[in-house]
């Protein structure tokens, strides 16, 4: 009788062990699941912009020696370009949001730019200037969209440097030359409209970047990737003894999304010449509501390629801005007006070539608005 009680003892106990065990996994397998969800929704929520510090749970390159993961165990997920993809039998994770790849500042030099043969990371980037990261996916897509005309030399050394960063910060990317056709005064507004419609009907793209074609970045810590807000990514610029020269100053590199472009309409079309078309922007932002960010100058570190200016400052600069409530909804993308003149898939870049008109064209437009 005894010995039945013991065994039936330990039967019960046997099976009051097999029981917590079973919910203790279970449990550790909600809290991973959970944190994989959190992942994925602080990626798409913002981690992306760069600005985080988070590191990947599990590395496919370092086949996870690291952490004891195998990116195989992880659950698909079903936001558009966060899935898992499946190349042959490797299941790919998303690409960190700051990859152990950078090396922070980076030593520019222009002359050597020039001089010294291509670096290896211009070599794989397919025709029309697009590339994305073999051993994950990117988090997001980027168009990167420079306004152009008769600085070669410049652009060069641009994509020298930059290439590299992207491929650094594992960005899927595509790089547009917006140049300008012809002689006529050269209107930026209107070649950054131009880019950004020209670029929405290559891709799909997550974000999309201005970029001055004479700025170099010094640090890729500076994510070249869109926060949930435009974010100015060009704060500390050498010319300007790294300092913020004024408030409302966003010219440079700023990286947009979709929404927010569309919101503020754009670029002016008005502004020809140099200058005052960035300084709009920012009006624009404050006028549409819009929170500007700024990367810390710690990493929005840039040198800027010296050149002379050719043709004139934009001769109404100061008395447009002050029509802006007037024009906001009627200047930009909305009334935007060119010819796409050519269409380039090159080895580094897709070069559009646009006329964007005359300014003779807007004289009575500016002197209706000027008046
Ligand atoms: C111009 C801007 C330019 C800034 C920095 C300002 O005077 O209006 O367009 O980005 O200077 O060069």
């Amino acid at each position: 009788m005894v010995r039945r009680c013991t065994r039936f003892t330990s039967v019960v106990v046997f099976l009051v062990g097999c029981a917590a065990l079973v919910s203790v996994i279970n449990v550790r397998e909600l809290s991973v699941t959970l944190k994989t969800k959190l992942r994925v929704a602080k990626l798409s929520f913002g981690a992306a912009s760069g600005l985080n510090n988070e590191k990947r749970t599990c590395d496919p390159r370092s086949r996870n020696e690291r952490n004891g993961r195998n990116c195989n165990d992880k659950p698909p997920n079903v936001i558009r370009g966060l899935t898992y993809k499946s190349r042959g039998n490797v299941s790919l994770e998303l690409c960190q949001a700051v990859p152990d790849l950078l090396v922070g500042r980076l030593i520019i030099n222009f002359v050597a730019a020039l001089k010294s043969p291509p670096p290896p990371a211009l070599q794989d980037v397919s025709p029309g200037g697009t590339w994305s990261p073999k051993n994950c996916v990117a988090t997001q897509r980027i168009a990167i969209i420079i306004p152009f005309r008769d600085r070669q030399k410049h652009l060069d050394i641009l994509a020298y440097y930059l290439v590299p960063v992207l491929k650094r910060q594992e960005v899927a990317f595509r790089i547009f030359v917006v140049e300008q056709y012809g002689n006529k005064t050269f209107n930026k507004g209107r070649l950054m409209n131009i880019g950004f419609t020209e670029a929405r009907k290559y891709d799909e793209f997550d974000c999309f970047i201005f970029h001055d074609v004479d700025l170099i970045p010094e640090d890729d810590r500076n994510m070249y990737t869109c926060s949930e807000n435009p974010r100015h990514m060009s704060p500390a610029v050498d010319k300007f003894k790294y300092k913020l020269p004024y408030k409302g100053l966003v010219g440079g590199v700023l990286s947009f999304r979709s929404n927010h472009f569309t919101k503020v309409n754009g670029y002016s079309n008005l502004f020809w010449g140099w200058g005052g078309e960035d300084d709009e922007m920012y009006h624009r932002l404050t006028a549409s509501k819009i929170t500007l960010l700024r990367t810390p100058f710690e990493t929005g570190r840039y040198k800027m390629i010296k050149h002379g200016r050719k043709g004139g400052t934009s001769p109404f600069r100061w008395k447009l801005l002050k029509t802006l409530k007037k024009r906001l909804k009627k200047d930009g993308l909305n009334t935007l007006e060119y010819k796409l003149v050519e269409t380039r898939l090159e080895k580094l870049y897709t070069r559009i070539l646009a006329d964007v008109g005359d300014p003779a064209n807007d004289s009575d437009r500016l002197s209706a608005l000027l008046a």
